[in-house]
């Protein structure tokens, strides 16, 4: 099974715009074909949101971006893909016509993954020539940073498109959730709706505002489901006798008539009240503010997560595991000139001052990453300070030369100016790697220390000579250009 290397985009709304930022973000050449005028722009500023909030989840882990083009017809979004990804308006007729149309202009290989949220694939596929091509793969808005997907096959989809499809959403950080029985909503919407079902009621019947509804679920439920779901949790509210308790304490109010079965029904008053609510609630904030503010807050809760290396935080831990294997960067190696390479990444948004560039103090924060680099070469890394040694810094000199604004990479190569028993010189040169300029360097003498006693000591002999095959590696390289400066005003 050759790996997916260009995916065709079909509807570039909110949900194919955004499935193109994944792909492309992963590497994936994307062409993509609406009949959107706008499309272009809509579609570049999703883009810019998703390469903004994956550069925050990821950093320097992130592949080289794939290349982007708009295609003219549905044809040619397709006629060279290994996948598609239709992402048309919800309606089953529409999506129908255009499934035949990708399913005559596709090769004989390509896969198809429909976005649709609750259309069953056995229909969508009826009317195709391959219909064994065809699979569900149901996202979550921002597709660029939720990992669900759900992947529903329809009667006729072979064994090897749920295979294709898995393992592409997999390679883009994805989880894949099977839905191994076709049923309309699948399994999220169908609990989706039932939340939204009685929302609408709330609101209908007088109850409570958007604004509360939305209290009610994000200072309480909201943060337990994001990384335990409804049964897990419950299990913890049964206390020690766990689901069967909470299920004898809580079950019998399921058959009391809280709840209803169907929506209330959708009168003009009815949207009126809800779109005047959900402006109100909005306060005059914008749509792609918003989006930068739901981005932010989930990249912090999804790095949470990862603390823990539970739920999303796992999934997105493991993806950036399986990425690092194919990165080039290794950091601690030697750059091919003697340097060693010590602190590869893109300027993060928190890094930034309101210039838009690197803020000062964080030259020394990648200076310091870059020092601890240069140690755990040495042999003087995290272990050996949890044996109770360490190196501390004792001076610094930095000087700055040039700028790195926010996404633009940045590079740091190292080298060992000199040492004795205790002391160790260090030298960093940083580098703006999308204008090819040195930008800083930071000049730093280091101590080894007894951290236990709080004094100097003198290096063991394993580290020591550490240091020294270092420096012997480097000795060819001519003296640093500023080392060894100190300030002063002129004449
Ligand atoms: N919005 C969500 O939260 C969400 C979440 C998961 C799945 N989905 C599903 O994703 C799909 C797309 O939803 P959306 O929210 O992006 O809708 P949308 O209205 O934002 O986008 C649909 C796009 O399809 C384009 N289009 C219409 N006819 C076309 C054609 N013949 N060829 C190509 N493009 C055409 C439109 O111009 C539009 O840009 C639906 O099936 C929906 O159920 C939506």
């Amino acid at each position: 099974m050759a790996e997916v290397g260009a995916v065709g985009i079909v509807g570039g709304g909110v949900i194919g715009a955004a499935w193109a930022a994944r792909f492309l973000l992963n590497g994936i050449d994307v062409a993509l074909f609406d009949p959107d005028p706008e499309v272009e722009r809509k579609t570049l500023e999703v883009l810019a949101n998703a390469r903004r909030a994956q550069t925050r989840l990821h950093g320097a882990a992130l592949p080289a971006e794939g290349k982007l083009s708009f295609a003219a017809s549905v044809a040619e979004a397709v006629s060279q893909a290994d996948f598609i990804q239709e992402s048309l308006p919800e309606r089953e007729d529409l999506k129908q016509r255009v499934l035949a149309e990708i399913d005559a202009a596709m090769p004989a290989h390509a896969v198809i993954g429909s976005s649709t949220s609750g259309l069953l694939p056995t229909k969508l596929q009826s009317v195709m020539k391959r219909p064994d091509r065809l699979i569900v793969g149901h996202p979550f808005n921002p597709v660029y940073l939720l990992p669900l997907v759900e992947v529903c096959g329809g009667d006729q989809t072979s064994q090897q498109t749920i295979d294709i499809a898995s393992a592409l959403y997999t390679r883009i950080g994805m989880k894949v959730l099977h839905v191994r029985h076709e049923i309309d909503g699948f399994i999220a919407d169908r609990l989706l709706e039932a939340v939204w079902r009685e929302a609408l009621w709330l609101i209908n019947d007088g109850i409570a505002t958007a604004a509360e509804i939305d209290d009610a679920i994000r200072f309480g439920a909201g943060l337990r489901w994001s990384f335990m779901g409804t049964f897990l949790t419950y299990r913890l509210a049964g206390g020690e006798a766990g689901m069967r308790h909470f299920l004898h304490q809580f079950g019998p109010s399921m058959e009391w008539p809280w709840t209803k079965l169907v929506g209330p029904k959708l009168t003009d008053e009815l949207i009126d009240t809800v779109a005047a609510q959900s402006d109100e609630q909005a306060a005059g904030i914008g749509l792609r503010e918003y989006e930068a503010l739901r981005d932010n807050c989930l990249v912090d809760v999804i790095h949470a997560l990862e603390r823990s290396d539970f739920a999303a935080g796992a999934v997105a831990k493991a993806y950036r595991e399986s990425l690092a294997g194919k990165e080039a960067v290794k950091l601690g190696s030697d750059c091919g000139d003697g340097h060693l390479l010590t602190c590869h990444t893109p300027v993060m948004p928190e890094w930034i001052d309101y210039n838009d560039h690197l803020t000062e103090s964080c030259y020394l924060k990648l200076f310091g990453d870059a020092t601890d680099v240069v140690l755990a070469r040495i042999g003087a890394g995290p272990d050996y300070v949890a044996s109770g040694f360490s190196f501390y810094t004792v001076e610094t000199h930095i000087r700055h030369l040039g700028q790195a604004r926010l996404g633009q990479k940045v590079e740091v190569r190292s080298r060992v100016l000199g040492s004795d028993g205790k002391r160790l010189h260090l030298f960093h040169a940083m580098t703006n790697l999308d204008t090819g300029t040195l930008i800083a360097t930071g000049e730093h003498m280091l101590v080894h220390v007894d951290a236990k006693a709080e004094r100097s000591a003198s290096a063991p002999e394993s580290i020591a000579a550490a240091i020294r095959g270092l420096a012997d590696e480097q000795q060819h390289l001519a003296p640093p250009d500023g080392a060894g400066r100190s300030i002063r005003m002129p004449g």
